[in-house]
């Protein structure tokens, strides 16, 4: 339902909109409901003007990245949502600022393609980041990664469009980037240099390979889930555990809600299918399955496992992409 008439937000500006716009595509969960309003700036202008506007009129504003870490409410949610999948934003100049090793790349750029390029043209830097469906902006927002390392090594300097429409250069000295996380502030992800070195393109490749392969071993790649569903807890000694070992552990892997289960093969890895019912499951069997695994490992090993998945659901703002 939509409470304000959303003409006067973008009728002027150079984006394309499209109003109840089913969101389960756009997620790799591939289930949710629909957004009120959905976005996509065609210029780094519009996306300005919308930023202020949704200021001006109390209107949430949502940034979908890849949907690869977003879980969205069986009734949708409200206001805006803004996705950056159009030319403008998808660009990635190699060769930035004339040095082969500073790429500006923007938000709306595919994670997966940027890292086949950068080792296709024998740039080294972004292999950690192979086999990881996002964003840039989206894996910059969570600092996105694994064990072998994550997104925030490489970065240079991240520009943001806060909620006031302003955009900001934040430059690599005032950014922080810790276990998923970092300091930037809410607002959208425009673009942000990358720091890559030559290096020859076959050992790339070998390397993107080699990463994707251990991920392939240990991850289901193909069921509808969003990746690790929580994050790795930090146990009483101050070690950070696997939060999939946990669950292993705790007996839950194949655990079923309805259409929701825990992966036989990676624990931390929640999925759903289409069930008994016969058609894709539902958010809340999803909802009801992290609170039994959250439940199970508490009692088990006394940790709270904290979702890395973020959820989207009315009355509830979020300022940053997913
Ligand atoms: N393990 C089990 N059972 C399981 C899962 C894992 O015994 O069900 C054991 C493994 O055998 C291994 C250890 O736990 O000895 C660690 O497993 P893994 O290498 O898969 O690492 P992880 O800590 O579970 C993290 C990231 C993954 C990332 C991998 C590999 C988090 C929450 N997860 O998982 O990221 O792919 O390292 O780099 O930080 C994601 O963020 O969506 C994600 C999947």
């Amino acid at each position: 339902m939509i409470v304000t008439s959303p003409s006067n937000l973008y009728a002027d500006l150079d984006v394309q909109a499209e109003l109840d716009a089913p969101l389960g595509p756009h997620t790799w969960f591939g289930i949710g409901g629909s957004a009120d309003i959905l976005i996509r700036p065609n210029t780094l202008e519009a996306l300005s003007a919308l930023a202020r506007r949704c200021r001006r009129d109390g209107m949430p504003l949502r940034v979908l990245g890849s949907g690869a870490n977003l879980l969205v409410d069986d009734e949708g949610v409200d206001g805006v949502v803004v996705k950056l999948d159009t030319e403008a934003f998808r660009r990635v100049e190699f060769n930035a600022d004339g040095g082969i090793e500073r790429m500006r790349v923007h938000g709306g750029a595919s994670m997966e393609r940027l890292v086949q390029e950068c080792a296709r043209r024998g740039l080294r830097g972004l292999e950690p980041m192979s086999g990881i469906p996002a964003s840039l902006g989206g894996a910059i927002r969570m600092n996105a990664g694994g064990k072998f390392g994550a997104i925030g090594d490489a970065v240079d300097a991240v520009a943001v469009v806060g909620e006031d429409g302003e955009l900001r250069v934040y430059p690599r000295s005032e950014l922080e980037f810790g276990y998923r996380s970092t300091n930037l502030p809410a607002g959208t992800i425009a673009w942000a240099s990358l720091r890559v070195e030559p290096d020859d393109p076959i050992a790339c490749r070998d390397r993107v390979k080699e990463i994707f392969a251990y991920k392939k071993s240990t991850q289901p790649m193909s069921a509808n889930s969003a990746g690790c569903m929580f994050r790795n807890p930090v146990m009483p000694d101050g070690t950070r555990e696997s939060a999939g070992r946990l669950i292993d552990r705790a007996g839950l892997k194949g655990h079923r809600v309805g259409s929701a289960f825990v992966s036989t093969e990676h624990g931390n890895f929640l999925a759903v299918d289409r069930g008994d019912a016969g058609r894709l499951g539902r958010t809340d069997d999803l909802r009801a399955l992290v609170d039994h695994v959250q439940r199970a490992v508490e009692r088990a090993f006394g940790v709270r496992l904290e979702t890395e998945v973020v959820f989207w659901r009315r009355g509830e703002s979020h300022g940053g992409h997913s």
